[in-house]
């Protein structure tokens, strides 16, 4: 039998997981996903040598995988955050996307590099590469993910940065919640359709 917290609605046992009642295995291990993060944050810091380029974290899914980029980033770089609605306790994207704070940083002239979790159906950077371009007037803008379901995306999208290309079906851990828990895993776990 899995160990079940009573204090947890995750209950882990080896590999796999059951969160809210679901199985779940992992899919990314946390070692493989620093490997590839270090990588990126190896590219930026060519790509922009010379500049002081923006992350720009997309809350609350990003807030891990943008700190991570930012310590395997080692030139000058700043950081702000926006966020928006989220999936609530749905496994699809409802496609509505509402921001629910701003980016308090002047994006002029300046090199944005916007940070998301996971891309899936991309209506979410739609809206927020959109956005950008209405409010500000930025150098250059720049996405990167570090996770894309291309079997999803129904928008073109530039994506400069992107960790991994991965099956359509539903990923948590690593800041990726499923109703908001299970964002504190290491790795990152699939749905496990049995
Ligand atoms: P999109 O607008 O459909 O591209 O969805 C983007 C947002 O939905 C991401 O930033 C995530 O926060 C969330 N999301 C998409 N797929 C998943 C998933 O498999 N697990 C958890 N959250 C997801
Ligand atoms: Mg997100």
């Amino acid at each position: 039998m899995p160990h079940a917290d009573a204090q947890s609605n995750v209950s882990t046992n080896g590999r796999t997981i059951r969160c809210r009642g679901e199985r779940f295995r992992v899919y990314l291990d946390r070692d493989t996903i620093q490997r590839r993060v270090d990588e990126l944050g190896a590219q930026i810091s060519r790509e922009y040598e010379g500049q002081c380029p923006i992350l720009i974290g997309v809350l609350n899914g990003a807030f891990m995988f943008t700190a991570d980029l930012m310590r395997a980033i080692d030139i000058d770089c700043e950081v702000d955050f926006l966020k928006l609605s989220s999936y609530g306790a749905e496994k699809v994207s409802s496609g509505r996307v509402h921001q629910l704070k701003k980016i308090d940083a002047d994006l002029d002239d300046r090199h944005v590099i916007v940070v998301e979790d996971i891309i899936d159906t991309g209506l979410s950077m739609e809206f927020i590469l959109d956005r950008i371009q209405k409010e500000y007037r930025p150098a250059s803008v720049r996405v990167a993910t570090l996770l894309h379901k291309h079997e999803a995306t129904q928008v073109e999208l530039p994506m400069d940065y992107v960790g991994f290309r991965i099956d359509n079906l539903f990923v948590i851990g690593y800041g990726l919640d499923y109703g908001q828990i299970a964002r504190n895993l290491a790795d990152i776990y699939i749905l496990d359709e049995e």
